[in-house]
């Protein structure tokens, strides 16, 4: 059985280099081993580990088939364990993240927990964690800190940290060591167990570690607790890319792509009860279908599907140029309810550090795609990610990330100073670039990006545009807040009754973020 071979490796800690510098196993005493789960006595606390992470298992990505569930069910006895109750969740990281915490809220809700924003009177308070970057990680830490006290003052709240770290072998050693007050860890694999994961932490005063290093089943039917207009909808679960750089592959797992029919349905769902926008989401959305054996069916063929249910709007995020084909870029071009901005991570525009970071196409190819989609699509907005102070980039190379952002003339960007992530292999190569370095490469960049950004409001100064009226703004209660087709930020006085409904607003005020309008005419005479 896996566990029993693994047992001794974690005793020991031999040949799990990072995990045993953060936690010494030699002291840990196993009380007992029941059903593949083991239960040690470490420092004085009890810790019962189903299963924990580990990146070799994790990189080691075999043929075996995913299976589809329909079938979950909340288990009887935590239907109704959390009435009365309340929980906590916060979120950090990417949009993944975002509607994973959805569909840990649609659990918990399930077996009747309500949520609350006053972290002092959770019952259950769960971060959902990014590990992208360190500074991701090292807010969550600061934020451990901070909930020791709760824990203190309220032992029979359940701590819970849950998704990308904790797929981190060294990060679990970590919070063991560091704050054993957690009562509950487990990674992103293992959404669906979270009611059986929780009865074990309530029930046993354990810590429970569960995390699986193999990314399992895809289970399709787990409740999502949804709101607003816009609605995320996952069509494929983890990476196969491997840039060196990048920890997803390892804590997102092997890339499995969703049934068409299963996200057809739910699209189709979604747009019977009234939501507006729907965010397609992957980490690598151009590979999608790729892992299908018995089917060929890519991502421009799902678009070219969901292209033709009655939802006003389609975004989807996030795309590697790779596997950006023409067929994708003909669907694309037919418009309709498919948006014009495409979010191209570039990541660098020299082709040695593009080589070093594995991205597997070079600048030229790049620059191509960005032609070929400017052909068929003119009025496509490009938006991007940079990594800046990659291991061994020169002033030179800095400088042709430079001029491809000037060639291609992105709308904005999300730029990055370069994050060593332990396990991955850029980890291994010398950081040489000071922080000074990279923090100047960083300000150049985002001045260059800024004026692009600046550039391509302006020449929207008195067009009339199509936006979607997704709220109020935060800051002023009597003006709207909206989207243009291309994601652009539009202010403008209107009736709340607009919120939700797609209107035309003239631009009066471009300014680098935000456009500001006025509006047009109302809906129902556009439509008249
Ligand atoms: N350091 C800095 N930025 C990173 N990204 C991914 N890994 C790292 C890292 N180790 C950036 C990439 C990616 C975005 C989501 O985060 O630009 O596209
Ligand atoms: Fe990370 Fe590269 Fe996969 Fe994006 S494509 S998630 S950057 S490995």
């Amino acid at each position: 059985m896996k566990e029993e071979k693994r047992s001794p490796d974690l005793k020991s800690g031999k040949g799990e280099k990072d995990y045993s510098k953060y936690f010494d196993f030699s002291d840990a005493k196993v009380l007992a081993e029941e059903d593949g789960k083991t239960t040690y006595r470490i420092k004085g606390r009890t810790v019962q580990i189903n299963s924990r992470p580990d990146f070799k298992e994790g990189k080691r990505r075999g043929k075996e088939s995913i299976e589809v569930h329909y079938d979950f069910q909340v288990p009887k006895d935590m239907q109704t364990i959390g009435e009365g109750k309340l929980y906590h969740l916060t979120t950090y990281g990417c949009q993944m993240n975002e509607h994973d915490s959805e569909t840990m809220r649609g659990l918990l809700e399930e077996m009747g927990y309500t949520a609350t924003e006053d972290r002092r009177e959770a019952d259950i308070i769960l971060l959902n964690t990014c590990a992208i970057r360190e500074n991701a990680e090292d807010k969550v830490f600061g934020e451990l800190g901070h909930l020791k006290h709760l824990k203190l003052e309220k032992p029979s709240l359940i701590l819970g940290v849950c998704g990308c770290m904790s797929q981190e072998e060294a990060v679990v050693g970590r919070i063991m060591k560091k704050h054993p007050f957690v009562d509950l860890i487990f990674g992103t694999h293992n959404l669906h167990r979270l009611p059986d994961l929780l009865r074990e932490a309530m029930f046993s005063k354990e810590m429970v570690i569960e995390v699986w290093s193999k990314e399992g089943d895809i289970v399709e039917n787990l409740p999502k607790k949804r709101e607003g207009i816009k609605a995320w909808v996952n069509i494929m679960y983890g990476c196969d890319k491997f840039c060196t750089y990048c920890i997803v592959p390892f804590t997102r797992g092997k890339e499995r792509s969703r049934r068409p029919e299963d996200i057809l349905a739910e699209v189709r769902d979604l747009a019977r009860q009234g939501f507006k926008e729907i965010m397609l989401l992957g980490q690598n959305v151009n590979a999608y279908g790729k892992d299908f054996e018995d089917l060929e069916y890519r991502f421009g063929d799902l678009m070219d599907d969901i292209r033709k249910i009655d939802i006003p709007r389609v975004r989807f995020t996030t795309s590697h140029p790779r596997d950006f084909d023409d067929h994708l870029i003909e669907v694309l071009a037919k418009k309709g309810n498919l948006m014009e901005h495409i979010h191209l991570p570039v990541q660098s525009g020299s082709s040695e550090i593009l080589k070093k970071m594995s991205r597997k196409y070079n600048r030229e190819q790049y620059l191509e795609l960005v032609r070929k989609i400017r052909i068929a699509i003119p009025d496509a907005i490009l938006t991007t990610d940079i990594i800046v102070g990659f291991p061994g980039e020169t002033e030179e190379q800095f400088d042709e990330t430079l001029s491809l952002v000037r060639e291609v003339g992105f709308d904005s960007a999300y730029t990055f100073i370069y994050s060593p992530r332990e396990g991955t292999p850029a980890a291994g190569m010398a950081d040489d670039i000071t922080e000074e370095t990279k923090k100047k490469r960083l300000a150049q960049l985002n001045e260059t990006l800024n004026e692009f950004s600046r550039h391509s409001n302006d020449i929207l100064k008195d067009q009339v545009v199509e936006v979607l009226v997704e709220g109020e703004s935060k800051m002023n209660p009597e003006i709207l807040s909206a989207r243009t087709r291309t994601n652009k930020l539009v202010h403008f006085a209107g009736p709340k009754g607009l919120i939700g409904q797609l209107v035309q607003v003239k631009i009066t005020e471009p300014q680098t973020w935000l456009l500001r309008a006025e509006l047009v005419e109302e809906p129902a005479l556009r439509r008249a």
